[in-house]
C-alpha cells in the first residue's frame, strides 16, 4: 500500500494565537517501504501522523492510500507513550483490533500468542501494563499494532521515552520483525541515528511550519544490526542528515518562545497599555 500525502497544511487556533503547524507537506511512501520523517521538536511531526491516521483533519491537503487492499485494517498507530489500556492484561491489550472487528475468540487468541512470541513477551500475557517496564510496554504496543494486521503502520517516536540501551535493543527487534513481513511503515522521530538505522528513505522536515526540505535514500546494507552503526555508509548518511537538520534545530530552539515565533499570529490585536487605560 502506498501513502500519497499532498499539500498538507494545519493551523491551530487556540485563544488568541494562531499556530501554523504544517506549511504544506507533500510526500509519497512506497509499498512496503520503511519511510522516516525527521525534524526538530515542534515541527509538526505528530500533527502529520495524526492526520495520516485520520485522527485529525488537515486545514488543506489530502492523504490517499493507493494499492490493493490485502488486509482488513488500513492503519495501526504506535504512540510515543504505549497508550495501553491499564485495566486489561497484556494478552487482552494485544488483540484489540481483531476483537473489535469481531473475530472469534480462538482466532484472536492465536493471533495474540503469535505476536507476543514475536516480541518475546509470551510469559507476560497475564501481566497488567503497570507491571511492565517502559520497553516492555512499547513492545506490547508494537504487538498490538501488528496483531491488527494493517496495511500501514504509523509510528510516533515509539522509543523516545526509553533509556538508551532499551532503545537500541528495540530498534533491532523492530528491524527483525519488519524483515519477516515487510509492511509499509511511516515513522516520525527527532533521532537521526534511529531514522538511519531503520529507514529506507528519510524526509527531513523544517522547523514549524513544517515542510519537507529533502528526501534522502539510506544506502546502508540490510539486514541491519547495531553493528551497522559503524558502517561508513551509516556514518555518511548520519552526517548528511545532520547537516540538513542543524539549521532547523537551531531555529526551533531560538523560536521556542511564543512571542518570538513568526508562525504564531495573533487572532486579535494585542491590547496595549493605552487600550487598558
Ligand atoms: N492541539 C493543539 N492545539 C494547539 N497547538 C498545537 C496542538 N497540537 C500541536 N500544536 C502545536 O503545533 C506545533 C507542532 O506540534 P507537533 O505536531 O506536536 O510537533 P512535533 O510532534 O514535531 O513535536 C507546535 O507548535 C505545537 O505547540
Ligand atoms: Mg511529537
Amino acid at each position: 500500500m502506498r501513502v500519497v500525502i499532498h499539500g498538507l497544511t494545519k493551523e491551530y487556533v487556540t485563544g488568541k494565537w494562531k499556530i501554523r503547524a504544517l506549511g504544506g507537506v507533500s510526500l509519497e511512501v512506497r509499498d512496503r517501504e520503511f519511510f522516516g520523517v525527521i525534524g526538530p521538536t515542534g515541527c509538526g511531526k505528530t500533527t502529520l501522523l495524526n492526520i495520516v491516521a485520520g485522527l485529525q483533519t488537515p486545514t488543506h491537503g489530502s492523504v490517499e492510500f493507493v494499492g490493493e487492499k490485502r488486509t482488513r485494517a488500513m492503519v495501526s498507530m504506535v504512540f510515543q507513550d504505549a497508550a495501553l489500556m491499564p485495566w486489561r492484561t497484556v494478552d487482552r491489550n494485544v488483540p484489540l483490533g481483531p476483537e473489535f472487528r469481531g473475530d472469534p475468540k480462538p482466532v484472536y487468541h492465536r493471533i495474540t500468542q503469535f505476536f507476543l512470541e514475536m516480541v518475546r513477551l509470551l510469559d507476560f500475557g497475564s501481566a497488567h501494563p503497570d507491571e511492565l517496564s517502559g520497553g516492555m510496554k512499547q513492545k506490547v504496543a508494537l504487538a498490538r499494532a501488528l496483531a491488527n494486521d494493517p496495511e500501514v503502520i504509523l509510528m510516533d517516536e515509539p522509543f523516545a521515552n526509553l533509556d538508551a540501551q532499551t532503545r537500541l535493543l528495540l530498534r533491532e527487534e523492530l528491524l527483525r520483525i519488519w524483515e519477516r513481513d515487510k509492511k509499509t511503515v511511516l515513522l516520525v522521530t527527532h533521532n537521526i541515528e534511529e531514522a538511519v538505522m531503520l529507514c529506507d528513505r528519510i524526509a527531513v522536515m523544517s522547523a514549524a511550519p513544517g515542510v519537507i526540505k529533502n528526501v534522502i535514500a539510506v544506502d546502508v546494507r540490510r539486514p541491519r544490526t547495531l553493528k551497522s552503526m559503524s558502517d561508513p555508509d551509516f556514518v555518511r548518511c548520519l552526517e548528511k542528515i545532520w547537516d540538513l537538520l542543524r539549521y532547523e534545530v537551531d531555529k526551533a530552539m531560538r523560536e521556542n518562545h511564543p512571542s518570538a515565533d513568526p508562525n504564531r499570529q495573533e487572532t486579535q490585536p494585542r491590547k496595549t497599555f493605552f487600550d487598558w487605560w
